[in-house]
């Protein structure tokens, strides 16, 4: 039977930024070749850092609108929003009677996030979070879930629950989901602070490359990203993380490998480096954020292929739902 991929992006900005695409977003378009594939905007995560409502419906449409532009085709996979799918928020329930109190707490992100807001800002939600993530996942019996290096523990959690399941209530209870993580783009780095992961909530917005900015900011910013006080365009990560930085976005968007970079611009300076590599960036994101904006621009088209993504994952969902309710000893809800 053909592999199940899953992943998700929650919907917390305007624009994803090129870490979100070259850690994720390329992977689950070459995914697509091999594999049945399935990819949601995840809009009740994003409900536990209390977005503004409009704010949240046209970030939700626009981060589906630049999964389609990156490539996920909804004729071969399902793209949906997450809260049409109410089986999520079921079976995060039943998995949450299935964490221990100290499992997540455990959570680094939940420890970053909540130590950034404090106890009183911070909610439950934010806590039973990467459960919900867990229940994304083993819902549609995922075999590989594509994700950036910041994933992993979260993906460790869903592992262990679904470890836990099917050692109470038997194998094929629940599929075991690996995570797909490439090393060379796992983690892109802020082009202001390269020791920093590259965040849509970065201190700097020069830091960042995103998606729907416009080009002329994309490179301006490429221009402008630190780089160390030496002369020599090589990749080392701990001497040099700025150039290395550079160096992995130009070899993942252009094709040569890094060793090749670093021959090409033998003797040249960071300067040239700069400017050729805002050309690659600028070059390969314009399609991509045309044909975003363009679905931006037609929200109904959009929603169209949303709708028809959701009842089919619904579909799916329910399946491994009443599987799971049985195999606990809920009784069949006949009236369905
Ligand atoms: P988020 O922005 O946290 O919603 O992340 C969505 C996806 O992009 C996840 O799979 C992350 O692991 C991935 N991702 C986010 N930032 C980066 C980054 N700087 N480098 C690589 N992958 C990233
Ligand atoms: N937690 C992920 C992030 O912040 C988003 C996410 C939610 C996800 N559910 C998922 C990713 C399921 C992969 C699979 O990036």
């Amino acid at each position: 039977m053909t592999q199940r991929v899953f992943s998700a992006m929650q919907p917390t900005s305007d624009s994803l930024q090129l870490g979100n695409y070259l850690g994720a977003l390329v992977q689950w378009v070459k995914l697509q070749d091999t594999h049945d594939a399935i990819y949601s905007v995840v809009d009740l995560h994003a409900l536990t850092v209390s977005p503004e409502p409009e704010l949240l419906r046209s970030r939700t449409r626009a981060t589906a609108a630049q999964f389609l532009a990156a490539g996920v085709d909804p004729d071969r996979s399902l793209c949906f929003v997450q809260s049409h799918v109410p089986q999520h928020a079921e079976l995060a329930w039943i998995l949450s009677t299935f964490t221990g109190m100290g499992e997540a707490g455990r959570m680094t992100q939940f420890k970053d996030k909540s130590a950034k807001v404090g106890e009183s800002g911070t909610n439950v939600g934010l806590f039973t979070y990467p459960i919900l993530m867990a229940a994304d996942i083993l819902l549609y019996d995922t075999n590989v879930v594509p994700v950036g290096e910041d994933q992993r523990q979260h993906l460790e959690l869903s592992r262990d629950l679904a470890q836990r399941l099917n050692g109470r209530f038997g194998d094929g209870t629940v599929v075991v989901p690996e995570p797909h993580i490439v090393k060379s783009t796992a983690k892109i780095y802020d082009l202001q602070d390269p020791t920093a992961k590259m965040s849509k909530s970065a201190v700097s917005p020069k830091g960042t490359i995103e998606i729907l900015e416009d080009p002329k900011k994309v490179a301006k910013n490429i221009k402008s990203a630190t780089t160390d006080s030496g002369s020599e365009i090589r990749f080392d990560r701990e001497a040099k993380p700025g150039v290395a930085n550079l160096l992995t976005i130009y070899s993942a968007l252009d094709g040569r490998s890094v060793e090749q970079l670093e021959a090409d611009y033998e003797g040249k300076m960071y300067g040239h480096l700069k400017v050729d590599l805002a050309d690659v960036v600028v070059e390969y994101l314009t399609p991509i954020r045309e044909a975003a904006l363009d679905w931006i621009e037609s929200p109904d088209r959009l929603d169209e292929v949303l709708a028809q993504g959701a009842a089919k994952a619904s579909a799916l969902a329910q399946g491994t739902l009443d599987r799971i309710y049985d195999r606990l000893g809920l009784v069949p809800a006949l009236h369905r």
